[in-house]
């Protein structure tokens, strides 16, 4: 206890809660599925809604620089995940940017036809790839357990999800990169569970694509756009399948045929989803203001108390996620046969984690609005529920669409 309020009063990430809204009493656990709303993102939506939409109408295009709002935010993520200006593009969601980045990979590697990716990975992922081989029967997708092991020279793409959606484990950038490159495959990191929570830098690595959202650790909102990255070595060369207008060199020459725009912007498809870009800003203009590194060891800590206190408190639930911090990403996964309802019991006193098949209760930390005393007040939640059982009640069994 008297840990947690040390920790806390030395917490130099403490004052950024206020830049969020939070209800009073929440323990929110949940950043890694949907980041909280940041206070500034009604002033950016309203503004958009009432002066560029009601008013400006269709000259806000240019007015306010809707047109560039892909780039711009782009350029504004960039630097968090160790990328260059005009390596990366906001648009579309994450599932689309990977269809698009498989086949951008593939144009990188014409005269091969394994992809390769963990049975892991996040289903959307795999589903995609699924996707690639109907339009390509000639395609093949390999699944493996263990990724850094199974690539060989016949291999084009590797496709790796940098954090565990399930366990939290973190995946080795530097090292499944260079092995990558030394057999001559090209890779894409999914990063969806780590961009804007933990140091990524993808060009230290000389990493090739990357894909991920932007409605978790960078609090843009529910379904908000997604991004991808791009090396600049490879923007000449590479070409991706979903041709649409807003990828041309000049969209408003409005020519028959297409002909890709010669840098990021030949990554998106057609119009963007605007009023959702507009919320976005308000968590890049945070996120983009941190030390990242500041960021990764609040993390490791609020993660280690939790799994130290839940082990100390709680025997009956098993850690799931790497005990190393350095080896996982910033959740912590714990697997019990009932853990469907003990989440359910958990948010209706406030503390707010989610459910992951087969058993995995999983808890997700955002440093920018989560203290230590959090983690402790939830873990005694926890344990109060565990002792009581609470969870055994009915209400607690019916599952919902979401989970
Ligand atoms: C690793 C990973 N990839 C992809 C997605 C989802 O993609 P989309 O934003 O298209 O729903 C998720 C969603 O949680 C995810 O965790």
């Amino acid at each position: 206890m008297q840990k947690a309020v040390d920790l806390d009063k030395s917490d130099p990430l403490a004052h950024l809660r206020e830049a969020f809204f939070l209800p009073e009493g929440m323990i929110y656990f949940d950043g890694n599925s949907l980041g909280a709303m940041p206070r500034a993102a009604l002033g950016i939506v309203s503004e958009a809604t009432q002066q560029e939409w009601a008013s400006d109408l269709i000259t806000s295009w240019n007015k306010a620089g809707w047109f560039d709002l892909p780039t711009r935010y782009g350029d504004l993520l960039a630097p968090v995940i160790g990328a260059d200006a005009g390596e990366v593009v906001i648009c579309d969601s994450t599932s689309i940017n990977l269809y698009k980045a498989l086949f951008a990979a593939l144009s990188l590697r014409p005269d091969r036809t394994v992809i390769l990716a963990e049975k892991s990975s996040f289903p959307t992922d795999l589903y995609m790839i699924e996707g690639a081989l109907a339009a390509r029967p000639e395609l093949e997708m390999r699944l493996v357990e263990d990724l850094a092991g199974a690539i060989t020279e016949d291999i084009a793409v590797v496709l790796v999800n940098h954090v565990d959606y399930r366990s939290g484990k973190l995946a080795d950038v530097a090292g499944i990169t260079a092995r990558a490159h030394e057999m001559g495959a090209v890779v894409i990191w999914d990063l969806c569970h780590s961009a804007g929570i933990l140091p990524v830098e993808l060009n230290l690595h000389g990493a090739d694509l990357a894909i991920g959202c932007t409605y978790k650790y960078l609090n843009g909102g529910p379904g908000a756009p997604a991004f991808v990255f791009c090396a600049a070595k490879h923007l000449p060369h590479i070409s991706q399948p979903l041709s649409g207008w807003w990828g041309h060199a000049k969209p408003f020459d409005f020519d028959t045929g297409y002909a890709p725009d010669a840098g990021i912007r030949k990554f998106l498809c057609g119009t963007q989803p605007i009023l959702s870009f507009r919320a976005l800003e308000a968590g890049l203009d945070i996120i983009s203001g941190l030390d990242m590194a500041l960021v990764r060891a609040k993390s490791q800590s609020l993660t280690a108390l939790f799994i130290e206190r839940v082990e100390a408190q709680i025997p009956a639930l098993k850690l799931v996620s790497p005990k190393d911090a350095a080896l996982r990403g910033s959740q912590v996964s714990f697997s019990h046969p009932q853990a469907y309802p003990i989440v359910q019991a958990l948010i209706e006193r406030g503390v707010v984690g989610d459910f992951r098949m087969p058993n995995v209760l999983r808890f997700g930390f955002s440093p920018l609005y989560l203290s230590h005393m959090d983690v402790v007040n939830a873990v005694e939640i926890l344990q109060d529920i565990m002792e009581n059982k609470t969870w055994e009640a009915p209400r607690f069994q019916a599952r919902g669409a979401v989970t």
